[in-house]
């Protein structure tokens, strides 16, 4: 059969995982925690499969995790969000992305993507019919706002952004925010899909959300995910945040694609919340960044800055001229670390012997990796 997306295969991640697997590698390619969840945590979902919650939840999740949610955001952001109204709870960011795509995006828009740029944007363009427009961030994979405002026209629906990055760990500025509420007072049609899931990761920056402007706030979807914030990447569980007018449509798509989201973890998580610190994740992770790094110093690779999430680039042309998937190839098979190259990010597979890899990994993981890194 034609396939309907030839573009599209099997993800980077799965492909290095898989092959890390097969060569009994360290595994730095997929971005997942290989420490144990808070004991709160699982406790809190013990509890909660011995409560009456094992049929459906309401299709826009578990009000008391919604209440938590907009608690969370007000205590944290000074925000008043509506538990019935902004928030949506989604099987992961991804499904969050989804269904924002499908539910607003028609045929013939247009939908920019910032590359290098994560992997789920691309399929729910193309499946609605629209065009999915890839920019390149600038050199430190930031925006480049001259590119942007020359790109937006009136047929661009969508605008994607991920501060955070992934996969640089680069983080947005207030210019950078500042230029995007100009675009948007430009453009009246735009909408931003703002992907956050990182929200919390950020070390010697802060991070600035799309929620944090009101006129920002009534054009945007932000999507986080638990997985990223609680260390529970399998559990898959996520929330949108949105103005009424668009989440009710987001709501109508979600309806049919999953209805809701498995009940154990939405009430484990509910109890979970008004208890945990997830401000304290950047102090945790900036201090595996740190390891790390220093670890890497006396490598032949050059670190490029990591601001936030848990990625570390790294800028290998000072030991191979292979082309970055080859050199990850090389990599599992003679050195035993997977690692992801970067050009799998970019739409025209852009290489510039950069390689990414993950450091949320306990201490003993991080010391062997560092070590086979430091022999090349
Ligand atoms: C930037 C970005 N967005 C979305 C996701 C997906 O999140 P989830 O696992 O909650 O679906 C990831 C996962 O790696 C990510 O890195």
């Amino acid at each position: 059969m034609k396939s309907k997306f030839p573009q599209i295969t099997t993800t980077i991640f799965s492909e290095m995982s898989q092959l890390a697997a097969d060569y009994s590698a360290i595994n730095l390619a997929q971005g997942f925690p290989n420490f144990a969840p808070d004991p709160v945590l699982l406790n809190c979902f013990e509890e909660s499969l011995s409560a009456p919650i094992h049929q459906y939840a309401l299709m826009p999740g578990n009000l008391k995790l919604r209440e938590a949610i907009a608690e969370l955001i007000f205590k944290t952001e000074n925000i008043d969000l509506s538990p019935q109204e902004n928030i949506l709870i989604t099987a992961g960011a991804t499904e969050g992305i989804f269904c924002t795509i499908q539910a607003l995006v028609s045929k013939g828009d247009e939908v920019l993507i910032l590359d290098p740029s994560y992997d789920c944007y691309e399929l729910p363009v193309i499946l609605v019919g629209a065009e999915a427009k890839r920019i390149a961030l600038n050199a430190y994979f930031l925006p480049d706002w001259d590119l942007i405002f020359n790109q937006v026209n009136s047929k661009t629906k969508l605008l994607i952004i991920n501060t955070p990055h992934n996969p640089s760990g680069s983080v947005w500025s207030q210019t950078d925010m500042d230029q995007l509420l100009k675009l948007l007072s430009i453009h009246p049609q735009l909408l931003v899909l703002s992907d956050e899931v990182y929200a919390y990761i950020v070390f010697d920056k802060t991070h600035i959300s799309a929620r944090f402007n009101k006129i920002l706030r009534e054009r945007s979807i932000i999507t986080s995910s638990f997985g990223k914030t609680y260390h529970v990447t399998g559990w898959k569980v996520g929330y949108l945040t949105a103005p009424k007018y668009l989440l009710d449509e987001i709501k109508k798509v979600h309806q049919f694609l999953v209805f809701s989201v498995n009940s154990p973890s939405q009430e484990a998580f509910s109890k979970y919340l008004p208890i945990s610190n997830p401000e304290a994740l950047g102090v945790f992770y900036k201090s595996k960044r740190d390891f790390f790094r220093s670890r890497l110093e006396s490598s032949r690779f050059k670190l490029l800055p990591c601001d936030g999430t848990y990625f570390q680039v790294l800028d290998y042309s000072k030991i191979s001229s292979l082309p970055d998937k080859d050199f990850c190839i090389w990599l599992v098979k003679e050195i035993g670390v997977a690692a992801v190259p970067l050009s799998a990010f970019y739409a025209d597979k852009k290489d510039q012997k950069l390689i990414r890899l993950c450091f949320a990994k306990d201490e003993t993981t991080l010391l062997k990796a560092t070590e086979k890194l430091c022999k090349i």
